[in-house]
């Protein structure tokens, strides 16, 4: 059976003054629906450029990406894009912001099966009430909000997040992370997100890619979680497995990820990189680790 979205063999390079800088090459990874991928990697090995890859903003230098069965070649309302931070419609309300994005999904559509369907995505994500709001109104978390809407409320095939969460307050960051991971799971929505929060990863992600340092960054490893899929994020630190997998997460970025790209292992196939399923059976935990992130 083919991949719902394959990445095949992408390669990408900058010419600068000093010479070619190649971010990636013969890049390969591919995804079922429905399922919820999540990348780590330190800052500059090339996290925003495979997901600009994937939204159509950028073409690879090498490879193709085909999605559904159809090599990507520009932007589509197919797929989605939430960035860290808004390109809101400063002019447009919250309801105008979702409508004007249905109503280029959907051109056929009465004014009124637009602003209905708005509606309800803007109820989905909690902003009910504030539809008259101008982004200028809003908190971060709002806007953010309203962005998530928008992008959902096309009901695009594959939803692309590149550190959605990472300008917010915790409290407002793990509020937004469970409504994702609601709709996503109850809507059966594909998502390929970058994190560089590696309880983000663990509490949104079926699998999780993990990038080596750039340049010339490889995907050195693929992690299947092991926690259950009714997972909840306030009780993951309960779970039997779950510093086992953190520990395996934080261990790559603090060492592997430069030692893998350096020398990978023996056998090493970029068409095939190893998978890994992290549990307490695998890598007896001993103590408790302190909290990390890759920082960018
Ligand atoms: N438009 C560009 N011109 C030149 N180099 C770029 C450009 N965009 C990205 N790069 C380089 O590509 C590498 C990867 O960048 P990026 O994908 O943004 O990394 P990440 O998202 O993992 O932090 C970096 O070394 C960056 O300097
Ligand atoms: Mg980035």
């Amino acid at each position: 059976m083919s991949a719902y979205l394959s990445i095949e063999g992408i390669a990408r390079r900058f010419r600068t003054p000093k010479g070619t800088n190649t971010v990636f090459e013969d890049l390969w990874f591919a995804m079922d629906k429905g399922e919820f991928a999540c990348v780590i990697g330190h800052s500059g090995c090339g996290k925003t450029t495979v997901l600009n890859i994937l939204s159509g903003l950028e073409e690879p230098d090498g490879g193709v990406v085909i999605m559904d069965g159809q090599a990507i070649d520009g932007p589509s309302l197919d797929r989605a894009v939430i960035f860290q931070s808004h390109a809101l419609l400063p002019w447009k309300s919250v309801l105008g912001n979702v409508a004007y994005a249905v109503a280029s999904r959907h051109k056929d559509w009465s004014r009124e099966k637009v602003r209905a369907h708005a509606e309800r995505f803007i109820e989905v994500v909690g902003l009910k009430g504030a539809e008259h709001k101008r982004p200028a109104e809003l908190s971060g978390g709002m806007k953010q909000r309203v962005g998530i809407a928008r992008a959902l409320s096309i009901e695009p095939k594959m939803l692309l997040m590149d550190e959605p969460f990472s300008a917010l307050d915790a409290l407002t960051r793990g509020t937004l992370q469970d409504e994702v991971r609601r709709i996503c799971v109850e809507t059966g929505q594909t998502v390929f997100m970058i994190t560089h929060d590696v309880d983000e990863a663990i509490y949104l992600a079926d699998r999780i890619v993990l990038m080596t340092n750039g340049p010339q960054a490889s995907i050195a490893e693929i992690v299947e979680n092991p926690l259950p899929r009714d997972r909840r994020r306030l009780d993951l630190h309960k779970q039997p497995d779950f510093y086992a997998l953190r520990n395996h997460l934080i261990d790559f970025l603090v060492e592997r990820s430069r030692v893998l790209r350096d020398s990978p292992p023996a056998g090493y196939d970029r068409r095939r990189p190893p998978v890994v399923r992290p549990t307490l059976a695998t890598e007896p935990v001993g103590a408790l680790s302190p909290r990390r992130t890759a920082g960018g």
